[in-house]
């Protein structure tokens, strides 16, 4: 996952399309690979993990992003965001979607809290590639990009697509319209 990790995350940032005023979530954030940019970009960035350390660590390292209302970072998990309905422009969440419990439930709640026409970027190496590595399978689940689009799609998105840099590349950066 290491290797494809940076150039993966590089370009679902660059599919966002980043605007000064957008509100951005950011899902399963880890180690903050895109925050930097992601922070520069947007107008606002939340992100939410399911893991006390990383969102403490995020918290600490963004600390002036947030005391200037530009950065927050919350605990908790994409099945149950703890946002209103509408509250973000644009939702982008990378290498997360094989330990989610439910494709169905997480697309559900990012369609909930997106803005009628927003953007959902999702970052992912697909089934055949994850099979080969050696991932616990009771917290991991490899993911198809068929699998995927029905997902999103059954969820309410629209335009659902797949783009990638050059036809060969492996993984997946899945774009969406609410
Ligand atoms: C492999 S890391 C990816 C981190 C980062 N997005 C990247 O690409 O470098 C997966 C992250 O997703 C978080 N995560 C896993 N399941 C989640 C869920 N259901 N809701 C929110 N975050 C979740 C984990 O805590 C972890 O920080």
């Amino acid at each position: 996952m290491n290797r494809h990790n940076a150039r993966m995350n590089a370009f679902a940032v660059q599919q966002l399309r980043l605007a000064p005023s957008d509100r951005l979530l950011e899902v399963g954030f880890g180690g903050g690979i895109n925050l930097p940019s992601l922070i520069a970009g947007a107008g606002f960035v939340c992100g939410v993990d399911l893991s006390r350390d990383v969102v403490q660590q995020a918290k600490a390292r963004f600390s002036e992003s947030i005391a200037a209302r530009r950065a927050d970072f919350l605990e908790g998990s994409v099945e149950a965001l703890p946002f209103e309905t509408g509250s973000f422009d644009k939702v982008c969440t990378v290498n997360s979607v094989y330990f989610w419990k439910s494709l169905h439930s997480g697309f559900a709640e990012i369609n909930r809290v997106l803005v009628p026409g927003g953007r959902v970027v999702v970052g992912f190496l697909p089934k055949e590639w994850m099979d080969r590595g050696n991932y616990p399978s009771d917290i991991f689940t490899a993911r198809a990009p068929a699998e995927v689009i029905a997902s999103l799609t059954e969820a309410g998105f629209k335009d659902v697509r797949i783009e990638r840099p050059e036809p060969a590349t492996r993984w997946n950066v899945m774009v969406a319209t609410r």
